[in-house]
């Protein structure tokens, strides 16, 4: 008799558990829970996923323009906006600074008329890297900020040099004491100047932190080797819905014309790719078809392009809408890179994925340096993972199985709930105040297409 493959003792297994669903879920629903001192998500894993979710306007790109609305000395509406820690958090930084905020369901109303000089409070920039960003918008509105340095996080130490070199190449003065960076422009005009900027890495946050800036700066910004991600468009896009002169955004070299100031704007924040991507692979790693809305097809390219390799397909079914089409699942080689290659937040969900795929893998992470932490959690959860360095082998498994398991950050998270969609068992989730940072609803959503899974408060 020939051996039998993975896929198929996978599919066998696969199918006699559907089979058997109704009783798993009386099981489920009667099994008492052991006592809980914090929040956790319970999954009962291997339910088919159907139907179509819908998907959150983008945090990251929603962080920066919070951060943005300080550059305008007028009300500033905000749409599409998702409900989520981080954003509870960088309203309470704005709301130190002085600013007036008003949220109704996705819509966020904001009054940065009246800032002062009070310095956003270290416990909340402490929890939010993306805070830091309010430093180029409050430098060039007022001339002279004071924000606490946001320090290290779980996947690496994420310096913020680069920010810093970019303001003072338009003229800021910045020291940093006692663990807070104080920025001044010199000169009677207190206005940031012009500069030809040069990134070393085209990061993100101070690609941003330098576009805000150099808005409201005399004279023209150049910045090189800019970061080209979708959330830097969308940045743009909303400084430019207030008057700012930007051009090249998308590329990797940005042009600003800076102008005296900006005015009101109502703008709505994009698509959430990271969430739809995850989505994706909740729904690839379970063999469902799923639809998701509203999304930007181009925004997922890399990530559509994975799961091609690794079998599904991704059908785009219009302008905001993609069709997830399941397929056995096969290896590939993953590494993360700035936008368009592949991204760093995605790379935990699709190792979750590779882990019960045929054949090995190869995942790298080349972004930050500490972020294959979920490795350990999905060990825990029969995956076959060795790590060498910054690279992950996964040696895919027929199937894995219900843990309790902590989550370490975010996109870990994430992982651990669609591996938990796929575990044999009960996967009880731990460390929920990662998942709620960047994650809307995910529990209602997730049911709502069928998975079994609930949140419990302790
Ligand atoms: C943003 C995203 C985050 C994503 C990351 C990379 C937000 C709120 N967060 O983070 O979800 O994972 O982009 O796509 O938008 N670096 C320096 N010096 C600096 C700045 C960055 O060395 O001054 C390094 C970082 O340590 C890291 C790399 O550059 O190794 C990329 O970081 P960056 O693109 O800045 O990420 P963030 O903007 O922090």
């Amino acid at each position: 008799m020939l051996p039998i493959s993975i896929t198929q003792r996978y599919r066998k297994k696969y199918l006699v558990l559907q089979r058997e669903e109704t009783t798993i879920k009386a099981t489920y629903q009667t099994t008492p829970t052991t006592a809980i001192l914090e929040p956790v998500i319970e999954i009962y894993g291997r339910a088919p996923l159907s139907g179509e979710v819908r998907i959150s306007g983008a945090k990251n790109s929603a962080l920066a323009i919070m951060a943005g609305t300080l550059l305008c000395a007028d009300d500033c509406r905000l749409r599409n906006l998702p409900a989520l820690a981080d954003i509870d958090r960088m309203g309470q930084i704005l709301a130190a600074i002085g600013v007036k905020l008003k949220r109704e369901g996705d819509v966020l109303d904001i009054d940065a008329r009246n800032i002062g000089q009070s310095q956003a409070p270290y416990e909340l920039v402490s929890q939010l890297r993306a805070s830091f960003f309010v430093i180029g918008p409050l430098l060039a509105r007022l001339g002279t900020t004071q924000v606490p340095l946001p320090g290290g996080c779980a996947i690496g130490a994420r310096p913020v040099d680069l920010h810093v070199r970019g303001l003072q190449a338009m003229g800021a003065d910045v020291r940093i004491e006692h663990g807070v960076v104080h920025a001044n422009v010199k000169g009677r005009s207190q206005r940031l100047s012009g500069a030809r900027i040069y990134l070393d890495y085209p990061s993100v946050g101070a690609t941003e932190t330098i576009m805000m800036a150099a808005t409201l700066a005399e004279g023209e910004t150049i910045i090189e080797n800019a970061a080209q991600e979708p959330e830097i468009i969308d940045l743009a896009n909303f400084c430019r819905s207030m008057g700012a002169q930007i051009q090249g955004d998308g590329t990797n070299t940005i042009v600003i014309q800076g102008v005296e100031r900006l005015h009101t704007t109502d703008f709505p924040i994009i698509p959430d790719r990271i969430e739809a991507g995850t989505f994706l692979c909740a729904g690839a790693i379970t063999h469902s078809e799923i639809s998701l809305y509203p999304v930007v097809p181009d925004h997922l390219a890399s990530a559509i392009a994975k799961l091609r390799e690794i079998g599904p397909e991704v059908v785009i079914e219009g302008p905001d809408r993609v069709r997830l089409v399941p397929a056995e699942l096969r290896a590939t080689d993953i590494e993360t890179l700035p936008y368009p290659g592949f991204p760093t937040d995605m790379q935990a969900q699709f190792m979750a994925l590779l882990a019960v795929s045929e054949g090995n893998s190869l995942v790298t992470e080349t972004v930050f340096e500490n972020r294959l932490q979920h490795v350990a959690e999905l060990q825990r959860m029969g995956a076959n993972i060795k790590v060498k360095g910054n690279t992950a082998v996964v040696q895919g498994v027929p199937f894995l199985s219900g843990a309790p398991v902590m989550s370490t950050d975010l996109r870990a998270s994430a992982a651990l709930v669609i591996a938990g969609l796929a575990a044999e068992g009960t996967t009880v989730i731990q460390g929920l105040k990662h998942l709620d940072r960047g994650y809307e609803d995910i529990v209602s959503k997730l049911k709502g297409l069928g998975a079994n899974l609930r949140r419990i408060e302790p």
